[in-house]
């Protein structure tokens, strides 16, 4: 099928090239022209694993190409695909402004019928907004349809999670509009779920709202099991064991961070309330998610006694592993808390350390976790990166002014810590501490 996605970010980037992988014809539309260069290379602008191997594969088979003119898009393709950013506003209010200008752009170009898919996250009833917009900005009755088809894949694994996701989800108003999808879809040979845009719209809304609540509640857990002596990652297991909760999203930890579910659940929240439905659950997830930022500060106080005048390392920067991606970061929160509180912060993280250096100021960044461990007063860990979980813990302990770990990610075992005389404090689980 030919396609076309008007939005060369991510979401847009990853469905161009796995489309192309399932043996469509794609165009990538993009009005950043310092984006675009370097993508028609096969240089992609972003950390990604597996995804530039993807594009360049497709640029020279010939069935994945970019452009920087919505026209050449949908003059190309009976299927458009919005996958522009929808940032937050300060209210949480999702910005749809960059949804309503393509989806005029693209009603400009329209001659014959096109399939119009919002592809990125938006609020319920966007698809009436681009429908509506379309049909005002046509210069002439032409048919067409609007689509809803929200995207759920993980940065770091957002290739394998588009080419075997759970689920897809369609939400459409005609049936040739879903005759379309389900054949876009067919070489992926998984589950589709049909329904209407609106219920579309709100899938994406509540699968992310409901991840960043398992992820709160087990961090709720933590602090309960803290006060307690009990220990949260044994909870998780017996408690995930049962497949009605399922094991995955429950490990505590410094809170989640990331471009998705702050923005979401804010945006939820608030559609919610302008629906008259005040959503307290979703609020509270909020709430524990930044204590467990502020958390994180208070517990390396604990491990140092005064913050003031130390030297604390930090190993990992990025909102999760496998990728270079900083926005909403809790490293961000908690260096910014650190450094108000007098502290000197060294810091190291295998892909975001170029992106970090934009953000923080009077961080020392270094090379890898050793040259951090150097004369620290206490390391702290944000990011569970797998260069981290194989350190050699006896090398780093004896470059360290005093052995003191605040591991933020559960990665290492208490006991094994406390045989290697650290003093290590962990999330939910009790200190080990001498
Ligand atoms: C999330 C969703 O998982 C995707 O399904 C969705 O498509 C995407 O948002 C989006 O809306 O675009 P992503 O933000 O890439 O994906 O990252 P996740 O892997 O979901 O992790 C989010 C945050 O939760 C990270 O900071 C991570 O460290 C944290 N987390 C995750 C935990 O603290 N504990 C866990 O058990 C799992």
């Amino acid at each position: 099928m030919k396609i076309s996605i008007v939005g060369a970010g991510h979401v847009g980037l990853v469905t161009g090239a796995c489309f192309a992988e399932s043996g469509h014809q794609v165009l990538c539309v993009d009005n950043d022209m310092e984006k675009l260069a370097p993508l028609q290379k096969g240089k992609i602008p972003f950390y990604e694993p597996g995804l530039e191997r993807l594009v360049r594969k497709h640029l020279k088979t010939g069935r994945l190409s970019f452009s920087p003119s919505i026209q050449e898009g949908v003059r190309k393709s009976g299927v458009v695909f919005i996958a522009v950013g929808t940032p937050s506003r300060p209210s949480g209010e999702a910005d749809l402004s960059y949804v309503e200008v393509v989806s005029r752009e693209i009603a400009h170009a329209m001659t014959t019928y096109r399939l119009i898919v919002e592809k990125s996250t938006v609020p319920v009833e966007t698809g009436e907004w681009v429908r509506r917009t379309i049909r005002h900005s046509l210069r002439r009755k032409i048919p067409f349809d609007v689509a809803s088809n929200p995207e759920f894949l993980r940065e770091g694994q957002a290739v394998k999670d588009f080419l075997q996701p759970d689920r897809v989800v369609i939400g459409v108003e005609s049936k040739k509009a879903e005759k379309i999808l389900l054949e876009v879809y067919r070489p992926l040979k998984t589950p589709i779920v049909v329904t209407d845009i609106k219920s579309a719209e709100i899938i994406k809304h509540a699968s992310n709202s409901f991840l960043s609540m398992k992820i709160s509640f087990i961090n709720a857990i933590a602090t309960l099991s803290e006060k307690v002596g009990a220990d949260v990652v044994k909870i998780a297991e017996g408690v995930g064991m049962d497949k009605r909760i399922g094991k995955s999203f429950l490990n505590a930890g410094v809170g989640f961070g990331g471009s998705c579910f702050g923005k979401d659940l804010a945006a939820f929240i608030n559609i919610a309330s302008k629906a008259g439905v005040d959503f307290q659950l979703l609020k509270e997830v909020q709430r524990i998610n930044q204590h467990q930022r502020e958390g994180v500060v208070r517990k390396i106080e604990q491990a140092v006694w005064n913050l003031r005048g130390k030297t604390i390392g930090i190993l990992g920067l990025s909102f999760k592993p496998d990728t270079d991606d900083l926005r909403d970061a809790p490293a961000i929160d908690i260096i910014r808390a650190l450094q108000k509180e007098g502290v000197k912060v060294k810091a190291t993280d295998p892909a975001a350390m170029e992106n970090a250096k934009k953000f923080l100021t009077g961080v020392t960044f270094c090379a890898n976790a050793y040259e951090v461990a150097r004369g620290v007063d206490c390391l702290v860990i944000l990011t569970e990166w797998r260069v981290f979980k194989q350190l050699h813990l006896r090398k780093l302990k004896s470059l360290m002014a005093h052995p003191v770990l605040v591991d933020g990610r559960n990665l290492f075992d208490p006991e094994r810590m406390r045989r290697l005389g650290f003093r290590y404090f962990s999330m939910g689980r009790p200190a080990i501490s001498s």
